[in-house]
């Protein structure tokens, strides 16, 4: 018989952050992280890399995340890890690591859905974190991932717009790196354009039909732009690199908040939830509460730690799966490109 309320350990490992979570029922009683910093000199993940940290890494963190949690491994009820999507080399490091301890203390898995759990992080119990309502419109924005959802509950989540080509966070960090910034620029990004003036350089706002988004044109643009100010003048970048992160920002942030206005207008949505790495931005999160208030929406916004890829979300999305009686076995396959699902 397995009790009510369970004692989870959470493994994340699906790109380059190893993580670890104990989560009891919804209360997160550890949540640590361990970076890789060697994908910094390559300006962007290398997955071989990933997979190779991700093994030594594991091991250091989940014992940290059981030791600040004081949870003995004998407490735990269940072990979650992300099945996908994301990187496959990386992925299975976090899957057979979850797999061998389910097996060597005789307790079930929990495979979880990564975007999933991006938005799923608001229904953890902490006093930071006011619980939504259902429906919702869930907008997860990361670096591998730019999708609105209309969620009926906590499972029943249909995309109903995704970019066509790049992430949010991907066209942060490749303008950032053409601007010679270091990997992940996104947060760096975010820093400098609160010096700059977002209305210095204007770069195209793609015009799609429903509530799909492009990012790959306004990279371009902002590329061939850079290189055509630097035969002018060779420091183009330096003179101007706070009013070309703030006009960056302001560009990358207008495409995704236009769809967020449509689609909660047209499917008749007042409850927003943000997820995803891109949610930590200072724009996106100032010019979501301001339109909120004007509109009258609930806006959620997750506290720091829970944006960026962490553990705590794949506990909170497997303690819902749990909930549901839906848990894994050994055959569960990692798969990169995983689909919305129970
Ligand atoms: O969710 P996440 O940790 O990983 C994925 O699942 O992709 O998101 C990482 C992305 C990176 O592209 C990073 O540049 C971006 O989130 N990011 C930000 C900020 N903090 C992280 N982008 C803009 N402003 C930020 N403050
Ligand atoms: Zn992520």
């Amino acid at each position: 018989m397995l009790p009510k309320t369970p004692i989870i350990l959470a493994i994340e490992s699906s790109c380059d952050d190893t993580a670890a979570a104990v989560i009891n029922g919804r209360k997160i009683l550890s949540n640590c992280i361990a970076n890789q910093e060697i994908h910094i000199a390559y300006g962007g993940v290398v997955p071989e890399l990933a997979s190779r940290a991700h093994q030594s890494k594991i091991v250091p963190v989940v014992k940290q995340a059981l030791r600040k949690a004081n949870i003995d491994k004998k407490d735990i009820t269940a072990i979650a890890y992300t099945q996908g999507p994301g990187l496959l080399g990386s992925l299975l490091v976090g899957s057979a690591f979850a797999k061998s301890l389910a097996l060597a203390l005789n307790i079930p898995l929990i495979p979880t859905n990564h975007l999933q759990a991006h938005l799923l992080v608001h229904f953890i119990d902490d006093e930071r974190i006011q619980t939504p309502k259902f429906p919702c419109l869930g907008v997860t924005i990361s670096g591998g991932h730019t999708q609105l959802v209309y969620m009926q509950d906590q499972f029943k989540m249909n995309i109903i717009g995704t970019t066509l080509d790049d992430a949010i966070g991907e066209a942060f960090d490749k303008c950032g790196k053409r601007m010679g910034l270091a990997y992940p620029s996104g947060p760096e990004i975010d820093k400098l354009a609160r010096k700059g003036n977002p209305h210095r350089f204007s770069f195209p706002i793609p015009n799609l039909p429903a509530y799909d988004v492009s990012y790959s044109g306004v990279k371009t643009a902002v590329i061939n732009f850079i290189s055509n100010q630097e035969q002018k003048n060779p420091n183009f970048i330096q003179l101007n690199l706070n009013d070309l992160c703030a006009s960056i920002q302001y560009t990358l942030v207008q495409i995704i908040l236009k769809k967020i206005i449509q689609a909660a207008k047209e499917k008749e949505l007042n409850n927003i939830i943000i997820g995803g790495g891109v949610a930590a931005n200072s724009e996106i999160r100032n010019q979501l509460y301001q339109i909120a208030s004007k509109k009258g929406w609930e806006i959620s916004l997750p506290p720091f730690e829970f944006t960026t890829d962490n553990a705590a979300m794949i506990g909170i999305a497997a303690y819902y799966k749990y909930k549901k009686k839906k848990l894994g076995s050994l055959s569960d396959i990692s798969d990169a490109r995983l689909k919305y699902g129970i």
